[in-house]
């Protein structure tokens, strides 16, 4: 197939033809404030088995439903109780989705299966045009092959599905970089499944008794396996290179640890690279260094981390130890996206 690649402009027609497609059960990329969607008519099984098919995705796995105005949820869901409207006043349009219950117009295909639905209202103003403008709940997973880091440009999405699927929308860099905050609202209190920019603090001031699904602060590899923690059972952003975390109580011995580990590699003919800070690039005289951001301003870090994942693959490094971050705020996020592409490998730099 060949794909129609084209940059989203005021006057051009390409909002247009994306609808026309879309409507027509075709594929459109688009991007999102967060990172590029594969989007697809959520209500039509088939164009949902495309968007599987389109991504090598387990058929099990869910898709989120983007919609451009709040009123579609009237449509979409059973029930909005309290706490979600309250999330929704909060924080929609933006990077949050939450999970109903669905109604029954939601075919299983699009949600893996489930009885609930995920649904986002985002604010980038491409999504928007293109939501309002073809009239459909777009479901859209993000627009990388399965296992591949979620693509925050355009070019990502090229790389990716160029020739798998009918269009893609040009619309730039996104601004996040990382995907919404999942939170299912089908119960009395509302969960964290996802970590994402609106952090548990940010929504902590409207719902103080929020919780974060215990199987995401599982980080030991063996606790997860026992644990079977869902998310587990699916490969994630998973660089070509091994990556691992080093992490520390203080920086200069994760310094240490880091050039050792480098070095070691070396010695073995293996490519290693460093995944660094603003702050600590200085601090890695050998190896190959990336830095992803300024811990000073982590949605700096936020937003390089999966362009720099899919650099180490075009790099073609063998082994890449990476610097790790506090679980506070955004820093949640960031952790939980580099734990899952490391495996959850940690190194720790205290013990010699
Ligand atoms: O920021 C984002 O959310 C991006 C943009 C494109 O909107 N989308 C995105 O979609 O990240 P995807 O498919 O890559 O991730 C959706 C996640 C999956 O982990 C899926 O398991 C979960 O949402 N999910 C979807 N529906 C669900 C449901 N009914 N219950 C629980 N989890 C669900
Ligand atoms: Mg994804």
């Amino acid at each position: 197939m060949d794909t129609i690649i084209v940059k989203v402009t005021e006057q051009g027609d390409s909002i247009k033809r994306a609808s026309d497609i879309l409507r027509a059960g075709g594929l459109v990329a688009f991007p999102t404030e967060t990172v590029y969607g594969l989007g697809g008519d959520g209500l039509n099984k088939e164009a949902s088995g495309k968007i599987y098919a389109a991504k090598g995705r387990p058929s099990d796995n869910p898709l989120i439903i983007h919609i451009g105005d709040r009123d579609a949820l009237g449509e979409l869901v059973k029930e909005v109780k309290k706490p979600a409207v309250k999330l929704m006043d909060a924080f929609w349009p933006g990077p949050m989705t939450l999970i109903f219950d669905k109604a029954d117009r939601v075919p299983k295909e699009t949600t893996g299966g489930l009885d609930t639905v995920a649904i986002r209202y985002p604010s980038h103003p491409i999504a928007l045009r293109l939501l309002r403008e073809s009239g459909v709940y777009i479901a859209a997973p993000s627009a990388n092959l399965s296992g591949r880091p979620s693509p925050t440009d355009a070019r990502h999405v090229v790389e990716d599905l160029n020739g798998r699927i009918d269009m893609i929308l040009d619309g730039g860099a996104v601004e996040i970089g990382l995907e919404s905050t999942i939170i299912d609202v089908t119960g009395v209190h509302p969960v964290i499944l996802r970590p994402g920019f609106i952090t548990k603090e940010m929504i902590e001031q409207i719902l103080p008794d929020i919780t974060v699904d215990p199987a995401i602060l599982v980080e030991s590899k063996q606790e997860r396996l026992v644990a079977k923690a869902p998310g587990m059972k699916y490969k994630h952003y998973a660089p070509r290179g091994q990556l691992y975390l080093v992490e520390g109580t203080n920086e200069k011995a994760v310094f240490e640890k880091i050039n050792a580990l480098v070095k070691e590699a070396s010695e073995k003919g293996l490519r290693a690279a460093v995944i660094a800070t603003e702050e600590s690039a200085g601090s890695y005289p050998a190896g190959l260094v990336k830095v992803m951001g300024s811990r000073l301003r982590e949605e700096t870090v936020a937003k390089k981390l999966f362009a720099i994942l899919r650099e180490m693959d075009d790099l073609g490094v063998d082994i890449i130890y990476s610097e790790s971050f506090g679980r506070q705020g955004l820093g949640q996020a960031i952790m939980n996206r580099l734990l899952k592409a490391a495996g959850y490998q940690i190194i720790s730099a205290d013990e010699s």
